[in-house]
């Protein structure tokens, strides 16, 4: 007999016993959950209008009922900034006398300020191209020696000190024309650091990179980018209402006016104000450029699209006297 067939291997471990299955619960009825209130503030129904519609008098951006979670974040906000105890009480000191200064706060607190340098490249590229280069020689056989820029809607100042690199980028600067940029905004909080021109990696992430070292000063301690006084020697900032007609009569001409990714936030009423705002003091051969999503065609008797330039990147002042239906 061989080694192998009288050998016979050690008996395998026995196999764990399998646990035992969980018994199958009792067909019960479960008893329902208690509800967990929600943490989230919630605006009342009754309050949602009130507070909508004083949004919009004081600033024209229209909020729906579906912003209403969104509200009750922001307003809550200024509730607890105050120490008052809820929604009602926030709307009581609003409107009374000793909280007129108030209102400020409030359109500070939901006002989106999303921005950031070189934002929507094509359309400024094309800027670049077909209106500042031709506008700028345009404006010098003419012996005009200023030319003048608003950033309407300037926020923290990305898009305003953008337009500043780029006219220094394509040697504009000591040329015999004095450049002079104006931001406004209606957040006070927006321009205050505007004003400082200190900023996170988020906005300036899109800055070509020579353009970045030639013009900022980078502090690694709080990894934020501080743009050069140069620039900020052509750039001014001021708080102001688009929808307020004698303010910005009071800004003086413009040859250039940027409104982007503001008009999104506002209704046709108050849209058109914005748009008639913007027409008084906009030369007439100037051009306004508009954010890419954003469409004036309800006021295109007023402002329609220039269409002798790259896909529309601006627009132009109807003929005085266009009504709507001729359009
Ligand atoms: C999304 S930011 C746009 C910033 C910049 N123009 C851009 O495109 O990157 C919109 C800005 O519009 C401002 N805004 C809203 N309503 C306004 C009003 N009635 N007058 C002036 N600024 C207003 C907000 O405070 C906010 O800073």
């Amino acid at each position: 007999m061989s080694f192998l067939s009288s050998y016979k291997p050690p008996a395998a471990p026995a196999a764990p016993a399998a646990p035992a299955a969980p018994a199958t619960p009792a067909a019960t009825s479960v008893p329902p959950r208690p509800a967990v209130p929600s943490t989230r503030p919630q605006l009342p129904d009754s309050l949602f209008p009130r507070y909508a519609k004083m949004i919009y008098d004081l600033s024209g951006m229209k909020f729906d009922q579906n912003k209403s979670y969104f509200l009750a974040s922001k307003i809550d906000n200024r509730v607890k900034a105050l120490g008052l105890k809820g929604f009602d009480d926030y709307l009581a000191y609003i409107e009374s006398p000793s909280g007129r200064s108030e209102s400020a706060f409030l359109i500070d607190e939901v006002s989106i300020n999303e921005t950031f340098f070189y934002r929507h490249e094509p359309q400024l590229q094309a800027f670049l191209q077909e209106i500042l280069l031709p506008l700028t020689f345009a404006r010098k056989t003419q012996r005009q020696t200023k030319f003048r820029i608003w950033s309407a809607a300037a926020s923290t100042g990305d898009e305003l000190y953008t337009l500043a690199l780029m006219i220094k980028d394509a040697g504009l600067l000591n040329q015999g024309m004095t450049f002079e940029l104006v931001g406004t905004d209606i957040s006070h909080e927006a321009l205050k650091k505007a004003r400082e021109g200190v900023y996170k990696k988020y906005n300036i992430r899109n800055i070509p990179p020579a353009v970045l070292t030639h013009n900022f000063k980078h502090d690694p301690a709080t990894e934020t980018w501080r743009i050069n006084d140069d620039m900020r020697a052509i750039c001014r900032f001021q708080e102001m209402n688009l929808m307020d007609p004698s303010r910005t009569q009071a800004l003086g001409v413009f040859d250039v006016i940027f409104c982007r990714n503001v008009l999104i936030y506002f209704d046709d009423g108050s849209k058109e104000q914005v748009v008639k705002n913007m027409c008084s003091v906009l030369k007439d051969d100037g051009v306004i450029l508009l954010g890419h999503s954003e469409n004036v065609y309800s006021q295109r008797h007023i402002l329609r699209p220039d269409k002798t330039r790259t896909a529309s990147i601006a627009h132009i002042k109807a003929p005085p006297g266009t009504l709507k239906h001729d359009v």
